[in-house]
């Protein structure tokens, strides 16, 4: 059964994520279908409006994603990508999309190189492939390949005619990422002023960085759908952001797209299965992105995270931090050492932070060194805070007549173990246990005692970890 779709309700714009086509046409990037359907399902429950699930017609591997994709009875719209071709809009049918899309290059360079077609001939293609996609019984976008270089007047035609011919939206693509913010505004305003009634999608390429930027003024022009992919990936350098849209949107005009929440797990998922690493500097998704460093930058945001953050962390479910090398200053080194539970006097404060600044060369600095700095210049003893957690490691010795993996699973249904592993050597077991305090501890140490076919148990407890 196939639920309400999201596109049923009037927003003020929908996002149409395109991870899976534009995003497979990154070089070195393949999905498996079984990673296909999981991101499809992950973007579906973040609250996706659509999803481009791949052109059928491109190789047998994606018609069967995108026909496994479509059956889901997901929220979100299915798209299934096409060129002006019958033989691609009747696979894309046959996958049972929601919404064919067609794609054709509009600009004169298209018209020439690439479809040795004249404007009249393009304008009755169009017309003709979108009419046939409709005859399907589907929702039809129309996407006009290279919109941003194409001669406006002959543009605002192929809307026209594809809207006429039965698609209630049209993407104007600006395929090579040529347009800036003033441009994309003008142009989107130009064009929905002169075709009352159709809907405007922006695919905006990343070629000279302005996807985003963009994007959002193509959104101001007008547009009421934006195509992103997660981190940004596609064609060369790639399209909009999901996670930079998403939270551009809500930042500069407070509109709710996606469940922001659910950023960082996509990208995570994304990161992993196309083996592309974002840079710490990656905006909102990046290790950096709330991490603060100058000492000056430290002190204002202790004072008032605002000073130095475009919006809090926790919107998207992160924390923020700070570093502690020579740019520190005496306030970020303070509020550090209070968070490991160690108070220093003004005096001493100052000598640990000329310390690091002498010392710190290219490195930066960890808790634990930190702490020896402390010792060093205060002559007190100083202890990390009692962990909110007490861990353990309990070696086990079964008895032999019994199957280990038995005892194993007991085990591992005891509260307060975390992990456990069968391994070689003199012992059979070894379990992880992480507890409130030593009771706790000993309660549960207790209860592996008593699992039947445990001889021995060995505790060690953790002092430290890395
Ligand atoms: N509508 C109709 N035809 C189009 C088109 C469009 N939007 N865009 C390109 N074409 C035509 C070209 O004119 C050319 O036709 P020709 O062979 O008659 O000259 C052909 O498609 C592209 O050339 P080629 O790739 O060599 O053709 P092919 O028949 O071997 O393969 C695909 C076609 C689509 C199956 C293959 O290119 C493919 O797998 N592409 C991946 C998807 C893709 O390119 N997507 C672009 C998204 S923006
Ligand atoms: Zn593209």
């Amino acid at each position: 059964m196939s639920r309400q779709k999201r596109t049923s309700v009037r927003k003020p714009v929908y996002l149409v994520d395109t991870t899976l086509r534009e995003g497979e046409q990154t070089p070195g990037v393949s999905f498996t279908i079984d990673q296909k359907l999981e991101i499809a399902r992950k973007l579906d429950e973040a609250g996706i409006d659509m999803i481009e699930a791949g052109h059928p017609a491109v190789a047998p591997d994606i018609e069967k994603a995108v026909r496994l994709i479509a059956r889901q009875g997901f929220e979100a719209e299915i798209i299934g990508h096409c060129r002006a071709v019958k033989h691609d809009i009747e696979k894309a049918a046959e996958c049972e999309v929601d919404r064919i899309a067609i794609f054709y290059g509009v600009s004169d360079l298209h018209l020439k190189y690439k479809h040795k077609v004249s404007r009249e001939e393009a304008l009755n293609i169009i017309a003709e492939h979108v009419s046939f996609a409709k005859s399907h019984g589907v929702k039809v976008r129309f996407t006009a390949e290279d919109a941003s270089r194409a001669d406006i007047d002959f543009l605002i035609q192929v809307v026209k005619t594809a809207y006429e011919a039965g698609a209630d939206r049209v993407s104007l693509a600006d395929t090579v990422g040529i347009l800036t913010p003033f441009k994309a505004k003008t142009l989107f305003e130009t064009v929905k002023k002169a075709v009352p009634g159709v809907e405007l999608d922006i695919h905006a390429h990343n070629d000279l960085g302005m996807a985003v930027a963009n994007s959002l003024a193509a959104f101001e022009g007008g547009a009421s759908a934006i195509h992103v992919t997660v981190n940004g990936i596609g064609e060369r350098c790639g399209i909009a952001s999901l996670q930079e849209i998403a939270v551009a949107l809500k930042v500069h005009y407070n509109i709710d797209t996606i469940d922001l929440k659910k950023i960082m797990e996509l990208s995570k998922l994304v990161e992993k299965y196309t083996g592309i690493v974002l840079p710490p500097h990656a905006p909102v998704v990046g290790d950096n992105a709330f991490t603060h460093k100058a000492g000056v930058h430290v002190a204002g945001v202790l004072a008032n995270p605002q000073t130095y953050e475009p919006y809090p962390p926790e919107m998207i479910g992160r924390t923020r931090d700070w570093v502690i090398d020579k740019y520190t200053g005496k306030k970020a080194v303070k509020a550090r050492l209070e968070r490991l539970g160690v108070q220093v006097s003004e005096e001493e404060l100052e000598q640990i932070v000329r310390k690091i600044k002498e010392r710190s060369g290219t490195r930066s600095w960890r808790d634990e060194d930190l702490l020896e700095l402390v010792e060093e210049v205060t002559g007190r003893r100083v202890l990390l805070r009692p962990p909110e957690k007490l861990e353990a490691l309990v070696w086990v010795k079964c008895e032999s007549n019994i199957y280990t993996t038995a005892i194993a699973r007991r085990i591992a249904a005891i509260p307060g173990v975390v992990e456990v592993m069968e391994v070689t050597g003199e012992y059979d077991i070894i379990v992880k246990i992480a507890v409130k305090d030593q009771q706790e501890l000993n309660n549960v140490v207790e209860t592996i005692r008593e699992v039947k076919g445990v001889q021995s148990t060995h505790t060690q407890l953790v002092l430290k970890k890395m």
